[in-house]
C-alpha cells in the first residue's frame, strides 16, 4: 500500500517516534511504501511530499520535534482546500493516511473519512485533551518539564521569601497545570476548567505566610480565567481553527498577588519549551505503540478510527468520539485531588 502521514498542530515530544514505527512496521512487515506530507494539512493541500523510509527514520526516536513539519493549516478554511486535498491523494496514490495530531487535525481526519478518505488517526498533544484515550503522548513530558521547573523555582522562592508563579500550557484543559502542580508541591493550582477568585488566592498565600512558609509556588495553566472576568485577559490573533494565542495570564495573576500581599512575586513562562526537546521513555514508548497500532489498523481496513489507550491496552475507536467533546479535568475531582496538597 501507499501510505501518506502527516503530522498537525502544536508539535510534541514523540511525535518522531510514531512517525518511525508506523515506517519501519509498514515498510518491513507490510511492504508498503510511505510518503510523508509536509507541514500537516498544508502539505496535503499543496501536494507537497517529503522522503520517508527507514533510513530517513535512523536516530529520530529520541528526537523532539517532527521531521515532516507542521501547521495549523485547516483545509476547510482555505479556498478549495477540500478538493485540493482529494486531488493530492489521487496524484500521489494515496491508498491511506495516517494523520497525527490533536482534535483540529483530526477534526479535519474525521470530516475527509465521512467523505470517504481512508484514514486512521493518532492522537497526539501535550494538552491531554482528547476524549477517547486515558493519555496523548508528549503529555508525560511536558508535565516533566514543569516539574523540573518548579523544582528549582523552590529554591529560590526559599531564598528569597517569594511567591513564584509559574505559567504552563493549557488552553483548554488544566492537565499540565494539576499534574505538574501537584508533582512539583504547589501551594495554588488555577485551570481553565474551575475560575478563579484572586482575592482568595491572595488570602489563602497571607495565610500561609502568617504560619510562617515564605516560598510559595502558584502553578496556572495559561488559559486559567477569573471568576466574574474580575481581571482583563490578554487577547491575539485567532488562528484558522478559531483559537486565540494565549499567554500572559501568568502576569496578571503575579502582579494581583503581589499588589494584594504585599509579598515580592516573580512569574515564569514556561512556554514553548513544554513542547520542545527529547521525550520521555514513557512517551517513546506510548508513541511507538500508537505508530504501530495505527499501521495495523491500516492492514486491517479500520478507517474513520483512532488509535487509543484504554485500560492499558491500545484499541480503536471512531474519530468521532475522540474529536466531539474535549476531555477537561473535572472541577470536583480537581478539588479532592488537589486541595489537601494547598494547605
Ligand atoms: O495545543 C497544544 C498547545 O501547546 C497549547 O497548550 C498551546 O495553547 C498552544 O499549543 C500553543 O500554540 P502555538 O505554538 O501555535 O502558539
Amino acid at each position: 500500500m501507499r501510505v501518506g502521514v502527516l503530522t498537525g498542530g502544536g508539535d510534541c515530544p514523540g511525535l518522531n517516534a510514531v512517525i518511525r514505527a508506523v515506517v519501519r512496521k509498514g515498510e518491513r512487515d507490510f511492504g508498503d511504501k510511505l510518503v510523508g506530507f509536509a507541514d500537516g494539512w498544508r502539505g496535503v493541500v499543496e501536494n507537497t511530499t517529503l522522503p520517508l523510509d527507514v533510513e530517513r527514520c535512523r536516530g529520530i526516536l529520541p528526537r523532539g520535534g517532527t521531521i515532516l513539519g507542521s501547521s495549523r493549516t485547516n483545509p476547510y478554511k482555505v479556498d478549495g482546500g477540500v478538493e485540493r486535498v482529494l486531488a493530492t491523494l489521487k496524484d500521489q496514490r494515496i491508498d491511506a493516511l495516517i494523520p497525527i495530531g490533536g482534535e483540529d487535525t483530526l477534526g479535519v481526519a474525521a470530516k475527509l473519512a465521512d467523505e470517504g478518505v481512508d484514514l486512521v488517526g493518532v492522537p497526539k498533544t501535550i494538552d491531554n485533551d482528547l476524549s477517547a484515550t486515558e493519555l496523548t503522548f508528549g503529555f508525560h513530558t511536558a508535565v516533566q518539564v514543569c516539574v523540573d521547573a518548579i523544582d528549582r523555582l523552590h529554591t529560590t522562592a526559599e531564598s528569597h521569601n517569594r511567591v513564584m508563579v509559574c505559567e504552563v500550557m493549557g488552553r483548554h484543559a488544566g492537565w499540565i497545570a494539576l499534574y505538574a502542580g501537584i508533582a512539583g508541591g504547589a501551594a495554588e493550582i488555577l485551570i481553565p476548567e474551575e475560575p478563579f477568585d484572586i482575592a482568595e488566592i491572595a488570602e489563602s498565600i497571607k495565610r500561609r505566610h502568617d504560619q510562617g512558609r515564605y516560598a510559595t509556588i502558584v502553578v496556572v495553566a495559561e488559559g486559567a480565567a477569573p471568576r466574574e472576568g474580575s481581571l482583563a485577559l490578554q487577547s491575539g490573533e485567532l488562528d484558522q481553527f478559531g483559537h486565540v494565542r494565549l499567554g500572559g495570564v501568568g502576569n496578571l495573576v503575579a502582579r494581583e498577588i503581589e499588589e494584594r500581599t504585599g509579598f515580592e512575586t516573580r512569574v515564569t513562562i514556561l512556554g514553548h519549551i513544554q513542547r520542545g526537546g527529547t521525550p520521555t521513555a514513557f512517551d517513546r514508548v506510548l508513541a511507538t505503540r500508537f505508530g504501530i497500532a495505527a499501521i495495523e489498523a491500516v492492514h486491517e481496513g479500520a478507517f474513520g478510527n483512532m488509535v487509543a489507550l484504554q485500560a492499558g491496552e491500545i484499541v480503536q475507536v471512531p474519530l468521532a468520539d475522540a474529536v466531539g467533546e474535549l476531555k477537561l479535568v473535572k472541577p470536583d475531582e480537581f478539588r479532592r485531588v488537589a486541595v489537601p496538597f494547598f494547605a
